[in-house]
C-alpha cells in the first residue's frame, strides 16, 4: 500500500480487540478508541517539522523546539468527534475544524451537510480525522473541500481501514499520507470493512 502507515504495538492490537468485540458498549468503546487515538497521534507527530527556539530553564539557555505549522484537526462528523479529544490532549493549541458527510445507505456516496474550518488552511498541517475508511468516498470528499479552501499539508488520521479505501485515496489523493491503526480485508456488499468493527458512530454514540 502506498502511502500507508500502520499504527501498530502491542496496546493498539489489545485495543482494537476490543473495540471489534460486539460485546463492547459505548462507555468502554469511547474510551478504547481514545487510548488508540493517543497512539496514533503520537504515530503521526513523528512527521511534524519543528523549528528551534531558545529556552531559559532556571539554570541556563537551551535549545528548544516548537512546531513549525498550525496544527488543525478536522473530525469528520459524526464519528470523528470520537478522535478529537485525545488528538487535543496531545497537541493543546491545534485549532478545530468540521466537516458534517453522511454516507448514504444505497448508493455509499457521501452527502455534504456541513463545513467549517479555520482559516489559513495554505499555512497549517491539516489532520483529517475519522475512524473509518471504507469505501474512501468521504476522506477523498473531505480533502477535496479542504484542498479547495487552500490546504496543502493534509493527513488523514482512522482507526480502521478497508484496502479499497486506500486505494481510492491513494488514487484521488496521492499527497496524503493514511495513518490507520487496522487495515481490514476488504468491504462487503452494503459497504462495511470486513472484519471491522461494525459502523464506529453508532458504537460511539449508541444509535445502534
Ligand atoms: C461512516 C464513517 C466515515 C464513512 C466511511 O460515517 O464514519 O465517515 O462512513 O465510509 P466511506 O469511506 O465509504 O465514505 P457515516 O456516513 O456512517 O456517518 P456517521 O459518522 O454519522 O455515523
Amino acid at each position: 500500500m502506498r502511502n500507508f502507515i500502520l499504527v501498530e504495538n502491542p496496546l493498539v492490537k489489545r485495543d482494537i480487540t476490543i473495540l471489534r468485540d460486539k460485546r463492547t458498549e459505548p462507555t468502554i468503546f469511547r474510551s478504547t478508541l481514545n487510548r488508540v487515538s493517543y497512539s496514533i497521534a503520537i504515530e503521526i507527530s513523528k512527521s511534524f517539522n519543528l523549528a528551534e527556539v531558545e529556552v531559559e530553564t532556571p539554570l541556563e539557555i537551551t535549545k528548544g523546539y516548537i512546531f513549525s505549522k498550525q496544527i488543525v484537526l478536522v473530525p469528520v462528523l459524526r464519528a470523528g468527534l470520537s478522535m478529537v479529544s485525545s488528538f487535543l490532549e496531545m497537541i493543546p493549541d491545534a485549532k478545530v475544524g468540521h466537516i458534517g458527510l453522511q454516507r448514504d445507505e444505497i448508493t455509499l456516496q457521501p452527502i455534504d451537510y456541513y463545513y467549517k474550518t479555520p482559516k489559513n488552511l495554505d499555512e497549517s498541517l491539516t489532520i483529517v480525522l475519522d475512524p473509518m475508511l471504507a469505501t474512501g468516498g468521504s476522506a477523498v470528499s473531505s480533502f477535496n473541500s479542504l484542498k479547495q479552501k487552500g490546504a496543502k499539508k493534509c493527513v488523514l488520521a482512522c482507526l480502521i481501514a478497508a484496502p479499497e479505501g486506500v486505494d481510492k485515496m491513494n488514487s484521488e489523493h496521492p499527497d496524503v499520507p493514511i495513518y490507520s491503526a487496522a487495515l481490514d480485508r476488504q468491504l462487503n456488499s452494503n459497504g462495511f470493512i470486513i472484519p471491522g468493527l461494525g459502523d464506529a458512530g453508532d458504537r460511539t454514540f449508541g444509535t445502534v
